[in-house]
């Protein structure tokens, strides 16, 4: 069982997570490094997926090797952020079901509203690793996780780039049950939600929009 928070400390996503954070990272470095930090961090989301073992034939004898046991996976992106974690972690697990939830952030109420909500059917009969890349004030994480819980979902995790103690603390709340693995957790949010220090807004750095 996952802790209800995992910091993965590992050089190289730290390396990469500073890279990203300097405001003069452009947009093609900013994509870039989050694919491949995206890698790393679902390395330890899948940490704990159930194994077996299988029988094969190596050139040399035969043997009972660990596979998989193919409890199926669904990675759900919250939009639209989302997306460039979830692109680094299909290159890893190529056969997971995808979903969308939609959801922006109201720039006064800093609540969530949702705009967008597709995902696999059979959400209940799988792990589910929902992804967005800043977990500031949680507002919008609480709510998609409520969203997939209504639909079925019963084993969630929950993975981001960097966390605000507030949203972590919302999180644990409303979704006790749901684990968050980050790269790191900052010192606060300001006033208009962002993450401090940070590194801007996700979206705008990623796709080059303002
Ligand atoms: N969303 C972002 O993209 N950045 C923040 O700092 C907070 C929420």
């Amino acid at each position: 069982m996952l802790d209800h928070l995992t910091v993965v400390t590992h050089p190289l996503v730290q390396h990469k997570l500073t890279i990203m954070r300097d405001k003069d990272t452009s947009t093609a470095g900013f994509r870039q490094l989050l694919r491949e930090i995206s890698l790393l961090l679902a390395y330890e989301v899948t940490r704990e997926l159930e194994m077996t073992t299988k029988t094969i034939q190596t050139p040399v004898m035969e043997m009972d090797a660990p596979t998989l046991d193919g409890k199926k996976l669904a990675l759900i992106s919250i939009l639209r952020a989302g997306n460039g974690l979830m692109d680094g972690i299909l290159e890893l697990i190529p056969s997971a079901r995808v979903g969308f939830v939609g959801l922006y952030r109201d720039e006064k109420t800093l609540q969530p509203v949702e705009y967008y909500f597709k995902v696999p059917e059979d959400l209940g009969d799988r792990l589910v690793i929902a992804v967005d890349p800043m977990l500031a004030t949680g507002n919008s994480s609480v709510a998609a996780i409520d969203k997939l819980k209504a639909a079925g979902a019963t084993n969630i995790r929950f993975l981001c780039l960097l966390a605000a103690p507030e949203g972590i603390k919302r999180m644990k709340e409303a979704h006790p049950d749901v684990p968050i693995v980050t790269a790191a957790v900052d010192e606060c949010l300001n006033d208009h939600g962002y993450i401090v220090p940070g590194l801007g807004d996700a979206g705008d750095r990623m796709f080059g929009t303002k």
